[in-house]
């Protein structure tokens, strides 16, 4: 089986989704933002502090181009997309779900979020509208399914997903 990764924006359930897939699938299962920590020692907030979110990207990128891209689920940052590198590495090794929910649904789920440095500060509903208009059109471009996950339960994400899958003879 080809690698499947996920992408989608913040707060739209990869982590979550990706380890319910795997055991599903019986692969392993690796999150990029994990697999960054702990290759930079430190979270991901101290490396947006010390490396600017540059620094952060280039992590990333290296990150995701060393991941196993056999029998493997990958749980992406949401903006993974953000390089074309990155987004041709994954059109290569694998199989793209992108899970998009909608702006209002993204801001309850993040609503107390401390983790993530690019909400951090200021009018979150705002900056989560900036940033999703600027990503969306990436998103699409390179996903190869499209799960809208609005209202929907784990489970429910998890059946549409192996549908789907099955759909594309992965
Ligand atoms: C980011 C998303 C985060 C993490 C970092 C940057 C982004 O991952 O990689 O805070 O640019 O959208 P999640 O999508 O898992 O929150």
């Amino acid at each position: 089986m080809k690698a499947i990764y996920l992408i989608g924006f913040m707060g739209t359930g990869k982590t979550t989704i990706g380890k319910a897939l795997g055991e599903q699938l019986k692969v392993q299962v690796t999150d990029c933002d994990d697999a960054v920590v702990e290759n930079a020692g430190k979270s991901i907030p101290r490396i947006f502090e010390e490396e600017g979110e540059q620094g952060f990207r280039d992590m990333e990128q290296q990150t995701l181009m060393q991941l196993p891209s056999d029998n493997h689920v990958i749980a992406t940052g949401g903006g993974v997309v953000l390089r074309s590198e990155n987004r041709a590495h994954m059109k290569k090794n694998g199989i793209i779900v992108w899970l998009e929910a909608s702006t209002d649904e993204i801001l309850k789920r993040l609503e107390s979020d401390q983790t993530r440095p690019l909400l951090a500060g200021g009018n979150k509903a705002e900056r989560i509208q900036v940033l999703y208009d600027a990503r969306k059109d990436l998103y699409e471009m390179t996903a190869d399914i499209r799960i809208d996950t609005t209202g929907k339960r784990p489970d429910e994400i998890i059946g549409e997903i192996m549908s789907r899958l099955a759909e594309s003879h992965v």
